[in-house]
């Protein structure tokens, strides 16, 4: 269950990020760049925010992103290869309860991704990162995928 505060704060990052994207974004990685940086500064709870790209079945690589340095290969395990193998949000209250979590950063305690689909293919997932437990729930898939639907234009 998110806060009214959090589901505020989607409904304006929302907003202004349609603003700074629709008819202006000139690239996918521009629109994601865009993204992960209004995210990361209007998400008090966001310690790292990004993407990571599909590169074959078992094999991510990072895009745009805003924190701390990230892992750029993610490979054969981990919640984002999980999203884009299973095409579904993964939620995990403690990272360090999910098997074959990749700790890009240690500080990371609790983490959402979802997938970006082309035509029923993922291409990308976007990944979030926070370094206190239990941040996430189902209630910030529907808010975060609505700011993702502002990249549809550019897949
Ligand atoms: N924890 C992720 C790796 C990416 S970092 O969180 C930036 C995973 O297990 O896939």
């Amino acid at each position: 269950m998110i806060d009214k505060r959090r589901a505020g704060r989607y409904e304006r990052i929302e907003k202004q990020l349609r603003g700074l994207i629709e008819g202006k974004s000139p690239s996918l990685v521009a629109a994601m760049a865009t993204i992960c940086a209004v995210l990361q500064a209007k998400m008090p709870h966001h310690f790292w925010t990004g993407f990571y790209f599909v590169a074959d079945a078992n094999e991510l690589h990072v895009g745009p992103y805003q924190g701390s340095v990230a892992c750029q290969i993610l490979k054969d395990r981990g919640v984002c290869l999980q999203s884009a193998q299973t095409k579904k949000a993964v939620i995990v209250p403690d990272v360090h309860a999910f098997a074959g979590h990749i700790a890009c950063d240690s500080r990371s305690n609790s983490e959402i991704v979802l997938p970006i689909l082309k035509e029923d293919q993922v291409i990308a997932v976007l990944d979030v990162d926070s370094d206190k437990l239990n941040q996430f729930d189902e209630d910030d898939v529907a808010p975060m995928a609505r700011i993702l639907s502002l990249l549809d234009p550019f897949l």
